[in-house]
């Protein structure tokens, strides 16, 4: 079957089985590797993606459900420029990944967890607690690093993010 989406910002066309995961197209056909697939069972959520801003874990989501939709990947974070992603960044800053094989999926749906705080409709940015980061990772496993790196690299995205929304 045909396949058309908007892959990182770009329309994508691709023939596919209707059997095959958004993981393994990605993966295999798009050769988009940042997709890690630990799991493969919608429990550790490494092989996480955005699908019209909303992390799915590709390793269960049948790519034909993304037809006509937005894929967004850890290979499309950083600006056109190469400017990293202030999560990227903050991730390399504290050190927030050793064998960095969960650390796509964690940035993704940290990606998507501060994106929808930080658009709700108020007069500024709403401040997010480590509470709220931790609830919202907890789908996220890593099996090397230990998580407070991780909690402090969201934790520092999220003030960057939110001064940006400030000035904006
Ligand atoms: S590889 Fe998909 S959730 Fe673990
Ligand atoms: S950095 Fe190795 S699993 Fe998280």
């Amino acid at each position: 079957m045909n396949l058309e989406f908007s892959l990182n910002g770009k329309p994508a066309s691709l023939e596919i089985e209707p059997r095959e995961t958004l993981a393994e197209v990605l993966r295999l056909r798009c050769r988009l590797t940042g997709v890690k697939v630990s799991c493969d069972a919608q429990v550790c959520g490494s092989c996480t993606v955005l699908v019209d801003a909303l992390p799915v874990s590709s390793c269960t989501y049948l790519a034909y459900e993304v037809r006509d939709k937005q894929v967004v990947t850890i290979e499309g974070l950083a600006g056109e420029s190469g400017r990293l992603h202030p999560l990227q960044q903050a991730f390399i800053d504290q050190f927030a990944f050793q064998c960095g094989f969960c650390t796509p999926g964690m940035i993704l749906a940290a990606k998507a967890f501060l994106d929808e705080r930080l658009s709700e409709a108020s007069s500024a940015p709403p401040e997010i607690t480590d509470a709220e980061i931790v609830a919202h990772m907890n789908g996220n496993l890593c099996r090397c690093t230990g998580y407070l790196p991780i909690l402090k690299a969201i934790r520092q995205a999220a003030a960057h993010m939110r001064a940006d929304r400030e000035k904006a």
